[in-house]
């Protein structure tokens, strides 16, 4: 499909999240997986309690593989990547720790309202797209 703008919406209810918590969902288009979770430190881009509640696309920027089978909210980071075990850094914008990827992991930008999270907009590209939104 092909959309204008970036869509809202609702992902979670921030009291259903605990730290460690990670919640599925696909954006900004179906198909596009993403993933978000509770961290157990303030956050770039973070929201909710102590700003630990972020959200990144799945997909490695290095080939591709998926990466949300991997994250380690205690530690902050997604990965190693299960294929050539790239790591990144969820409390910082989703750079790039080690291993062969060269792009930050894309993230979800969320807000929250009335006690949920919404996504409301994403930074970066996701692997394998000339466009987020189409
Ligand atoms: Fe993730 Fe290569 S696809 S490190």
């Amino acid at each position: 499909g092909r959309i204008e703008r970036y869509p809202r919406i609702r992902v979670a209810s921030v009291d259903e999240l605990s730290v460690g918590d990670t919640v599925e969902f696909e954006y900004p288009l179906d198909g596009s997986g993403t993933f978000l979770t509770r961290l157990s430190e303030a956050a770039n881009g973070g929201v909710g309690p102590g700003d630990g509640i972020v959200a990144f696309s799945n997909l490695c920027t290095h080939m591709g593989c998926a990466v949300s089978g991997n994250v380690e909210s205690d530690r902050g980071v997604a990965g190693p990547c299960p294929c050539h075990y790239t790591t990144f850094d969820l409390a910082k914008g989703g750079l790039v720790i080690m291993g062969p990827a060269t792009t930050d992991l894309p993230q979800v930008r969320l807000d929250v309202e009335d006690g949920d999270v919404f996504a409301t907009g994403m930074a970066g590209l996701v692997h394998g797209r000339r466009n987020n939104l189409a």
